[in-house]
This record gives structure tokens, C-alpha cells and sequence, in this order.
């Protein structure tokens, strides 16, 4: 049975979270996004909001990456220019997204950087917005909150079918922008106690943005990662996800523990592209047939 999904045809934004971190988010995002480019001929976008910069690295040499960020050329000059917009702008998104990233046609990315903003540009531009309002830094906070991510992705999100968020772990301003810029999320998790942890943080924010109507995202699936053999703590996680989500919002598909995986990083190419033949590119593979199944 497919979950029925308010597609939208251009342009949904899907975030690719959990609170915790090294349950596989970038993985997934850069080898999920690379299938459907590749295979369905999606126009796909991948956000790097992470300061870590994995899923930029999964795509380029550090080399290449210093080489941008020394032009200015990643995502911080265009949260800049969200923040402050009286600003010249120094480039327009269009010269800052890598367009058919390792040859893929579709496949884009926005770089991401080590430095995203800066703590107090955002208390002065806080400062400037609440004086003289008859509203408080709270209020201020929601609304950056609430605006900043959704700014960013406004001027090219009809130019994709799909844009995917890949966020660091933790519940930064970033993250809940950018959870409040998509319409979807999909939760990558391994099966273990701390992965749920970080479900149960990222289900309660979300239900308190709901409950003061900031959002309608909407869940598409929860995707297993790394899986090794069965234990039976894998099986009581797998259990407790069931009772809390339902079967048909786990993904079929899961993805196997693979050194093929980490060993793309080295060739900063998705192991779909370096080793096709390895069992952790064909599950990323047959992820993104389910993915295309259960979306479209
Ligand atoms: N299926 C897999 N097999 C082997 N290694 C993996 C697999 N998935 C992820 N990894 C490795 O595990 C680490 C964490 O994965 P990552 O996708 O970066 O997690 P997150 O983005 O949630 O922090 C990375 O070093 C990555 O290369
Ligand atoms: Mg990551």
C-alpha cells in the first residue's frame, strides 16, 4: 500500500533529518538524489545546510571546495544577502549551484560552508528588527525562523522537481528554517535506541510547529540504514518504530552496511556512480525506484 502524498509538481522541498548524527542523512541524500537524476530524469537540488560540509564533499575535491568558498561562491553568501538584502548582491544563485554535478544531467548542488553566518550579524539584524516594533526578539526569532531557508530556495525552487535538504545533526536555527521550508521530510535512522532518541526530539519540534500552524510538512517515509545482522535489540527498535509510525512509512528498502559506501568518499562520487555493482549502490538504487513509486 503507498501513502498518499500532497505532491506538489514542481519544486517540493524535502528535508532529509533526524536530530542524531551518523545515521546516514548525506549518504542518503547524495546517493538518493543521484538515482533519481539518473534514472527517472528528475531536476534534482541538493541544499548543503550542514557547517560539515559531507554532502559538498561527497561531490568535490576539499581542493575544489576551498576554491569556491574563496569566491564566495557557497550557500553562506546567500543567506547573507536573506539576512541582509539591502546588500549588493554578489551572485545570483544560478552561479553559485554546481549544475550536473559528476556529469549527471538534473543533478545540481548548492555548496555549503564551514561558516554559515554569524552569531551576532543575526542579534544585530534582530536588534534592528525589533526596535521600534511593537514585537519582542521572541517574535523576531520566530520570524527568521520561519523565513530565512524559505527566502534562500524562493528564487530557483521552480526549477527543480525536487530540492533536498541535507542538515547537520541538532536542533539549530538552520535546521528549523529548513524544516519549515519543505513540504516533506523523510528521517534516515539506524536501528538503535540513541537513532530513535533523536526521532522522538525531531517529532516533538515538528509537532509544536504544527500546533501553532507553521507548517504542513508532511512525513514520507523513515529509511534503515546500515543495517547489520539482526540482534534483538535491532529487533525491538524496528518494533518500537512500527507501533509509532506505522509499517508502510518504513521504507522496504534498506541499506546495508557496505565498504563500498564509505569508500566513495575518497572519489568524491556517491557510490552509485563508483562502485554500481556493489550491494550498497544497488539498495540506493532500489531506494530511489521505491522513492519514484511512493512519490509520483
Ligand atoms: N551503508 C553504509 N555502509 C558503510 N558506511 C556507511 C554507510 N552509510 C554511511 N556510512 C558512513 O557512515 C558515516 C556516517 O554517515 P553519514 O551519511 O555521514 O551520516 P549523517 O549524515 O547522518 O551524519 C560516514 O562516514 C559514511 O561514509
Ligand atoms: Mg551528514
Amino acid at each position: 500500500m503507498t501513502l498518499s502524498v500532497r505532491r506538489k509538481t514542481m519544486g517540493s522541498v524535502i528535508s532529509m533529518v533526524n536530530m542524531k548524527g551518523g545515521v546516514g542523512k548525506t549518504t542518503v541524500t547524495v546517493n538518493l538524489a543521484t538515482c533519481l537524476a539518473k534514472n527517472h530524469k528528475l531536476r534534482v537540488l541538493i541544499v548543503d545546510l550542514d557547517t560539515q560540509i559531507n554532502a559538498t564533499l561527497s561531490f568535490m575535491t576539499p581542493a575544489h571546495f576551498a576554491k569556491l568558498k574563496q569566491e564566495k561562491r557557497t550557500l553562506k553568501t546567500l543567506i547573507t544577502q536573506a539576512v541582509y538584502p539591502k546588500n549588493e548582491m554578489i551572485f545570483s544563485p544560478k552561479e553559485i549551484i554546481q549544475q550536473n554535478i559528476c556529469n549527471i544531467k538534473g543533478l545540481d548542488l548548492m555548496p555549503g560552508d564551514i561558516e554559515l553566518y554569524e552569531d551576532f550579524v543575526l542579534a544585530e539584524m534582530i536588534y534592528d528588527h525589533t526596535m521600534g516594533k511593537q514585537q519582542n526578539y521572541g517574535q523576531t526569532w520566530q520570524q527568521i525562523e520561519d523565513r530565512l531557508i524559505k527566502v534562500v530556495l524562493k528564487p530557483f525552487l521552480n526549477n527543480y522537481d525536487l530540492i533536498l535538504l541535507d542538515f547537520s545533526p541538532g536542533d539549530h536555527l538552520i535546521t528549523r528554517s529548513g524544516i519549515l521550508a519543505s513540504d516533506f521530510y523523510i528521517i534516515p535512522a539506524k536501528l538503535e535506541p540513541l537513532s530513535v532518541i533523536g526521532i522522538g526530539i525531531l517529532e516533538g519540534r515538528i509537532k509544536q510547529f504544527k500546533e501553532s500552524n507553521r507548517t504542513q510538512i508532511e512525513l514520507l517515509g523513515i529509511v534503515l540504514t546500515s543495517l547489520g545482522r539482526n540482534t534483538k535489540m535491532s529487533t525491538n527498535v524496528q518494533a518500537r518504530l512500527i507501533k509509532d509510525f506505522g509499517k508502510n512509512i518504513l521504507f522496504q528498502t534498506e541499506i546495508p552496511m557496505n565498504v563500498a559506501v564509505a569508500r566513495a568518499i575518497d572519489e568524491c562520487r556517491p557510490v552509485v556512480l563508483t562502485e554500481p555493482q556493489s550491494v550498497g549502490a544497488k539498495a540506493f538504487e532500489e531506494l530511489g525506484e521505491e522513492f519514484f513509486k511512493r512519490f509520483y
